[in-house]
């Protein structure tokens, strides 16, 4: 499994050096929870963030726009130097223009759901994207307590996947540390984003690993 560090919860005053320590200790992606106080009751940055990050890493910059109509902003993320460009399904009544807009751009293309929605929705979908991001937590806020039930979601995309010959790799969000990550390894995630049980802890290198460890078990 992949190890997606949330810098949600780093040190922003501080993010470079955060940023290198994560990829040091071998974390394959970086989480970048893009926040306007819209969508979700909280604000993060934006893509001026993502630009000025982009020449102190080479891990994979995985963009999850928390953000109402992000077709509207889809194009600065790309010029930011995205890798992964995650737009939920809640959030626009134009989710195949916007997954279609990212894919056109030469970005990996993510559709992302919240615990409330199921995934009988993304049917028209699943076939154009390269990751899907089930949210294990309500999004907007680091260090809430993880879902169980939303693993019955992971597996059903893990039959859908293998029934239609589709691509995408599997993501989860929220409330990810030691325990709940053996559950996401069972059900068969592809990438476990962390926050807080990264950043929060004295030294993160060492809870990647254990994340790493634990996801093997
Ligand atoms: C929540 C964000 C997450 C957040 C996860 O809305 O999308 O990426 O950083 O934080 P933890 O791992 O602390 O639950
Ligand atoms: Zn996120």
């Amino acid at each position: 499994m992949k190890i997606a560090p949330s810098i949600l919860s780093a040190n922003f005053a501080e993010l470079a050096k955060d940023v290198q320590v994560v990829e040091e200790a071998g974390a394959e992606y970086l989480h970048i929870d893009i926040m306007d106080g819209h969508f979700v009751p909280n604000l993060t940055f934006g893509a001026k963030l993502v630009k000025d990050l982009r020449p102190y890493s080479k891990m994979v910059f995985d963009c999850h726009l928390m953000v109402d109509n992000p077709e509207e902003v889809i194009p600065d993320y790309v010029d930011a130097g995205a890798d992964i460009i995650g737009v939920h399904y809640e959030a626009t009544p134009h989710l195949h223009r916007a997954l279609d807009m990212i894919k056109k751009a030469g970005v990996k293309a993510e559709v992302v759901i919240n615990p409330g929605t199921p995934v009988s929705v993304l049917s028209e979908v699943l076939g154009m994207v390269d990751q899907v991001l089930v949210m294990t937590v309500d999004p907007g806020f680091g260090g809430q307590k993880f879902l169980p039930e939303t693993m019955d979601k992971v597996r059903e995309l893990v039959r859908i996947r293998e029934e239609k010959g589709y691509t995408y790799e599997i993501e989860v969000d929220g409330g990810v540390k030691d325990h709940t990550i053996k559950d996401c390894a069972a059900a068969g995630v592809d990438v476990a984003v962390a926050g807080s049980y990264v950043f929060d802890a004295e030294n993160p290198a060492e809870k990647i690993d254990t994340l790493r460890l634990s996801a093997n078990e």
